[in-house]
């Protein structure tokens, strides 16, 4: 991961979007089906005012597959059209253009009042870095693909890429940034190996992972490792580090080495198909 956050990358863009964002209809924002809420940035609300929204869950190959159902609906019942996808194997793909198309059916209504035909919706992506913006666009063109060129009244050098005569999209994302207000979300986002974990905190950080998975995943641990899920978690991890020979000289448990590789592991999905939050509760 070679992503470092400096202000001005930030508001570099931040710039690069708003200025994108005035070409297109819709925005189809793509967050981590792991750590829906963390892996978004509350500022696309702003800053995506005015336009028609989709909210893909992405990587839902690696999340729980019921919590997947939890937070469509949570984003639905928050007024996003949404569905879970994965953009590297393209399943749940084919839906995208109807998502699409009912997202935007108030603004299609409008132009066939006027008698405007033919004018396809454009989309641009957007998400934090490493949720699988190009992945996504990549699958998308796949199935397409048509580059446009410029065109009267776009801004030079933009490319879109052309689904077919509904729908263009522009084949740069706009990145937002991930918002650490809450400490949780550091935590959660480093995890999932979307932001970078010093090397001084993996063993903390797969601590957490292990607490969260054997508290949450009863046995998940456990077919993957020859442990006991019971104990200490530090005890936990050097059962790991002896079971799969990462030993220091002596023979003594390597816990940074065992910590990286349940960290890989989980990252990975090796662990099992395993989602960090739950929707906040909708009833209050
Ligand atoms: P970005 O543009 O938003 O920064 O993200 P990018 O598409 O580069 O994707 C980041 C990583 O996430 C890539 O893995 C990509 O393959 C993976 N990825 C994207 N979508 C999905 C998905 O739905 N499911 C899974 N399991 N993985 C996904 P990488 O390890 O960086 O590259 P590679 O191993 O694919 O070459």
């Amino acid at each position: 991961m070679d992503i470092q956050w400096y202000p001005g990358h930030m508001t570099k863009a931040k710039r690069m979007m708003q200025e994108d964002i005035k070409l297109v209809d819709l925005v189809i924002e793509l967050t981590d089906a792991r750590a829906p809420l963390s892996g978004r940035n509350p500022d696309i609300d702003e800053i995506g005012k005015n336009k028609f929204r989709v909210i893909l869950l992405n990587k839902a190959d690696m999340a729980d597959e019921n919590m997947n159902h939890r937070w469509i609906s949570y984003f639905q019942k928050a007024g996003f059209h949404a569905a879970a996808i994965n953009a590297r194997s393209g399943a749940g793909m084919k839906q995208i253009e109807s998502i699409i198309l009912e997202a935007c059916r108030e603004k299609q209504e409008r132009d066939r009042k006027r008698g405007i035909r033919n004018r396809p919706l454009r989309a641009m992506v957007a998400g934090i870095p490493n949720v699988g913006k190009s992945t996504f666009i990549n699958s998308f063109a796949g199935k397409a693909c048509t580059k446009t060129g410029n065109k009267p009244g776009v801004t030079r050098g933009k490319q879109w890429i052309r689904l077919n005569k509904n729908v263009e999209l522009l084949d740069t994302p706009g990145i937002l940034w991930p918002k650490f207000d809450d400490p949780m979300t550091g935590q959660k986002l480093a995890a999932l190996g979307s932001v970078r974990d010093e090397v001084l905190q993996a063993e903390e950080l797969s601590v957490w992972v292990m607490d969260y998975v054997r508290e949450n995943y009863p046995g998940f641990l456990s077919s993957r490792y020859p442990i006991e899920e019971t104990g200490q978690t530090e005890l936990l991890l050097a059962n790991i580090a002896i079971s799969r020979g990462c030993l220091q000289k002596g023979g003594t448990p390597d816990y940074s080495k065992a910590a990286a590789l349940v960290l890989d592991d989980f990252r990975s999905g090796r662990i099992g198909r395993i989602t960090l939050e739950s929707p906040p509760d909708h009833t209050g």
